[in-house]
């Protein structure tokens, strides 16, 4: 996601540096950037070596006015980071989170500007979903959610103001239909391909439940849930054993080649 997030960032007119700890993981999401700044261009779209032109490849964290963060659902990974950042990056500097779940107040009280500290989340992919649901944590002050929210209407998408509960309203209503659809195929009530027909053709979904968990990861989905369980207290949030079982196989979902469905 954060390959998408740079890239309509940068589509916007505004100049990005792009960082991951990972080797060649850069190099690999200015691949897709181009990708589907190519087919965005078939449409219309910007220039794409004009936008992959504002894209700056950075081995380190480095000052800007903004850092948006998308790094693993971890935590540990994330608060550290934070630390980071709240180091490298100016004081007035807005440090947002693309988290899907992680507290924003967490991660706030790892730096000294809490007030500076927000959810942007977006979502995926990036360049075509509309959606940013901004996120206040308990010390985020109006005047940084009104520039993320500004942020958001400059880049083309609709803001939409979620409090910092867990999952925010975004996962906690998109986790369980994933967890529901997982249970389904772990109790035999279907195969994979009949659940994702039943909500594509019955609900006029886009894709069906399972082909979003392997999009989303089902790594991601995981944590997204043990967040939902140990912070809402309700044992209707646990993981399904089958999506555990399948982040054990290594079985993440598109990224990994195969999850509920297989990728060429
Ligand atoms: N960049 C640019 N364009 C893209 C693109 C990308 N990365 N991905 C798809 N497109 C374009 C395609 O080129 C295509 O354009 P045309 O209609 O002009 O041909 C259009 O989008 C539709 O794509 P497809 O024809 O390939 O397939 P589709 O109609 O099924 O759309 C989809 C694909 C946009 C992914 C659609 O299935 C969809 O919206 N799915 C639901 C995705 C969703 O729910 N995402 C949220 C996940 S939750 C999350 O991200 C956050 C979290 O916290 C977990």
């Amino acid at each position: 996601m954060g390959g998408g997030i740079a890239q309509v960032v940068a589509a916007s007119g505004r100049r990005v540096s792009l960082h991951d700890a990972a080797p060649g993981a850069v190099e690999r999401g200015l691949e897709a950037i181009g990708k589907s700044l190519a087919k965005l261009a078939e449409k219309g779209g910007a220039e794409p070596n004009e936008v992959l032109a504002r894209i700056a490849n950075v081995d380190e964290l480095v000052p800007a006015d903004l850092m948006i963060e998308a790094v693993v659902e971890d935590l540990k990974v994330k608060t550290e980071l934070f630390r980071r950042a709240d180091q490298v990056l100016p004081p007035d500097a807005i440090l947002a989170s693309n988290t899907s779940s992680i507290p924003i107040t967490s991660l706030a009280a790892a730096t000294l500007r809490p007030d500076r500290v927000v959810g942007m989340h977006f979502f995926n992919p990036v360049p075509v979903l509309k959606l940013v649901e901004v996120i206040r944590g308990l010390e985020t002050s109006d005047e940084t959610a009104r520039a993320i929210t500004e942020l958001a209407l400059a880049l083309g998408k609709t803001p939409a103001e979620a409090r910092d509960l867990p999952g925010f309203v975004s996962n906690r209503i998109l986790m369980p239909f994933i967890n529901e659809a997982a249970y389904a195929v772990l109790e035999g009530v279907a195969e994979p391909e009949a659940v994702d027909t039943i909500a594509k053709l019955g609900f006029a979904h886009p894709m069906g439940p399972l082909a979003l968990a392997d999009l989303i990861g089902l790594d991601t989905c995981v944590a997204i849930m043990e967040v939902l369980h140990q912070g809402l207290g309700n044992p209707k949030y646990a993981p399904c054993p089958l999506l555990r079982q399948y982040v054990q196989a290594g079985r993440l979902g598109r990224k990994s080649g195969r999850g509920f469905f297989t990728y060429g």
